[in-house]
């Protein structure tokens, strides 16, 4: 017979990405999945005695692929496949000098998180956390409606407001998906600081401010002092690492606006959190809503953001929905897939 019968392919899995996702893998004869049993984190030692050999490995975010890991995995390593967009935990350098491909989850999630990021600029202006607080703790009662107790800004446009602008700091997918959002609230002006690297996008821009006309007036991409000064909502959707490290940090907050809300739906290492609670503390803007933290998940009680009624604060969410969260396992276990293989990716970060 002309059949060759060659060893599968190792492939480990650092998460069990359930029923409808894991028989993408496990019912490839060509491929022997290894997954990681547990429903926590993966534990590096189990991680680096088993990619030994392994053709691919599908991490999440809290896996750091660096160098000790692919040289741990060898020389069968083909591809890497984060289930995420987010690649901070991956050094790419290592990752292109090897030769290797890198998988990731992008566009999937862009819904949800545009989704969290308008929720979370709501709850910053409408003083959820605070006053959530006083239902929970059974303070209603105390608290008997009057003009104007417990307001805050209002993020669409009204009669007596009749712009708004909202600014964020980075300008791509989510950010536009969250700016489509926005629109539909009334926000007249738009405003964006991104890489000052990469080239201004004139021809997008055109196209996203046709796109939403006549309620949006103007979309610019301005310095971070303008976006500081100009936002009534500012949303940070930027990628995180050193390049954006406390980006928003004191001297950012202490521009802002009094009734400016600052949301994060990207990465915590953008926003300088004791900046921030001094921010909150002092008044400089009107509140926060964060749907990560520098040093998370390790945020204990006495964190001081958690101490600032004003800091409306969700435990890295903002890609959980059952839809996306089965979009990006799909993705992930496709792009590993298709390393392995050698075929096209369905989503390969360009290195
Ligand atoms: C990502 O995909 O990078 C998110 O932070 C996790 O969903």
């Amino acid at each position: 017979s002309s059949h060759v019968s060659s060893k599968p392919s190792k492939v480990v899995v650092c998460r069990d990405l359930g029923p409808d996702v894991m028989p993408i893998l496990t019912e490839r004869k060509d491929l022997e999945v290894v997954l990681w049993p547990e429903d926590r984190a993966c534990e590096r030692e189990w991680l680096l005695k088993n990619i030994k050999g392994a053709a691919g490995v599908l991490v999440m975010i809290t896996d750091i692929v660096n160098e000790e890991f692919l040289e741990t995995a060898g020389p069968n390593l083909r591809v890497v496949s984060t289930m995420s967009v987010g690649y901070e935990h991956v050094d790419l350098k290592q990752i292109a000098k090897r030769g290797l491909r890198l998988g990731y989850t992008p566009a999937v999630l862009t819904d949800a998180v545009a989704d969290i990021s308008i929720m979370l600029a709501l709850m910053a202006g409408r003083n959820v956390n605070e006053t959530m607080a006083i239902v929970r703790e059974g303070q209603w009662p105390k608290f008997t409606w009057s003009p104007f107790a417990m307001c805050g800004p209002q993020i669409s446009t009204t009669a007596h407001s009749p712009s708004r602008t909202i600014g964020f700091l980075g300008f791509g997918r989510i950010s536009q998906a969250t700016l489509s959002r926005a629109v539909s609230f009334g926000v007249t002006d738009c405003i964006y600081h991104s890489n000052p690297s990469s080239p201004p996008k004139l021809e997008r821009d055109q196209a996203i401010l046709k796109q939403h006309q006549p309620q949006l007036k103007s979309l610019r991409s301005v310095d971070l002092d303008t976006l500081a000064r100009e936002s009534d909502v500012v949303i940070v959707l930027a990628p995180g690492g050193e390049k954006t490290k406390h980006i928003i940090n004191e001297e950012f907050l202490r521009k802002m606006k009094k009734h400016a809300v600052l949301v994060n739906a990207a990465r915590g290492t953008l926003v300088d959190s004791d900046a921030l609670a001094k921010a909150l503390r002092e008044k400089w803007i009107w509140g926060a809503g964060l749907d990560v933290i520098e040093g998370e998940p390790n945020i204990s009680a006495d964190h001081p953001l958690l101490k600032e009624p004003r800091c409306n604060i969700v435990p890295h969410i903002g890609s959980a929905t059952f839809e996306t969260r089965l979009g990006m396992a799909t993705l992930a276990a496709d792009n590993v897939v298709g390393g392995i293989l050698g075929d096209k990716m369905p989503a390969e970060l360009d290195l």
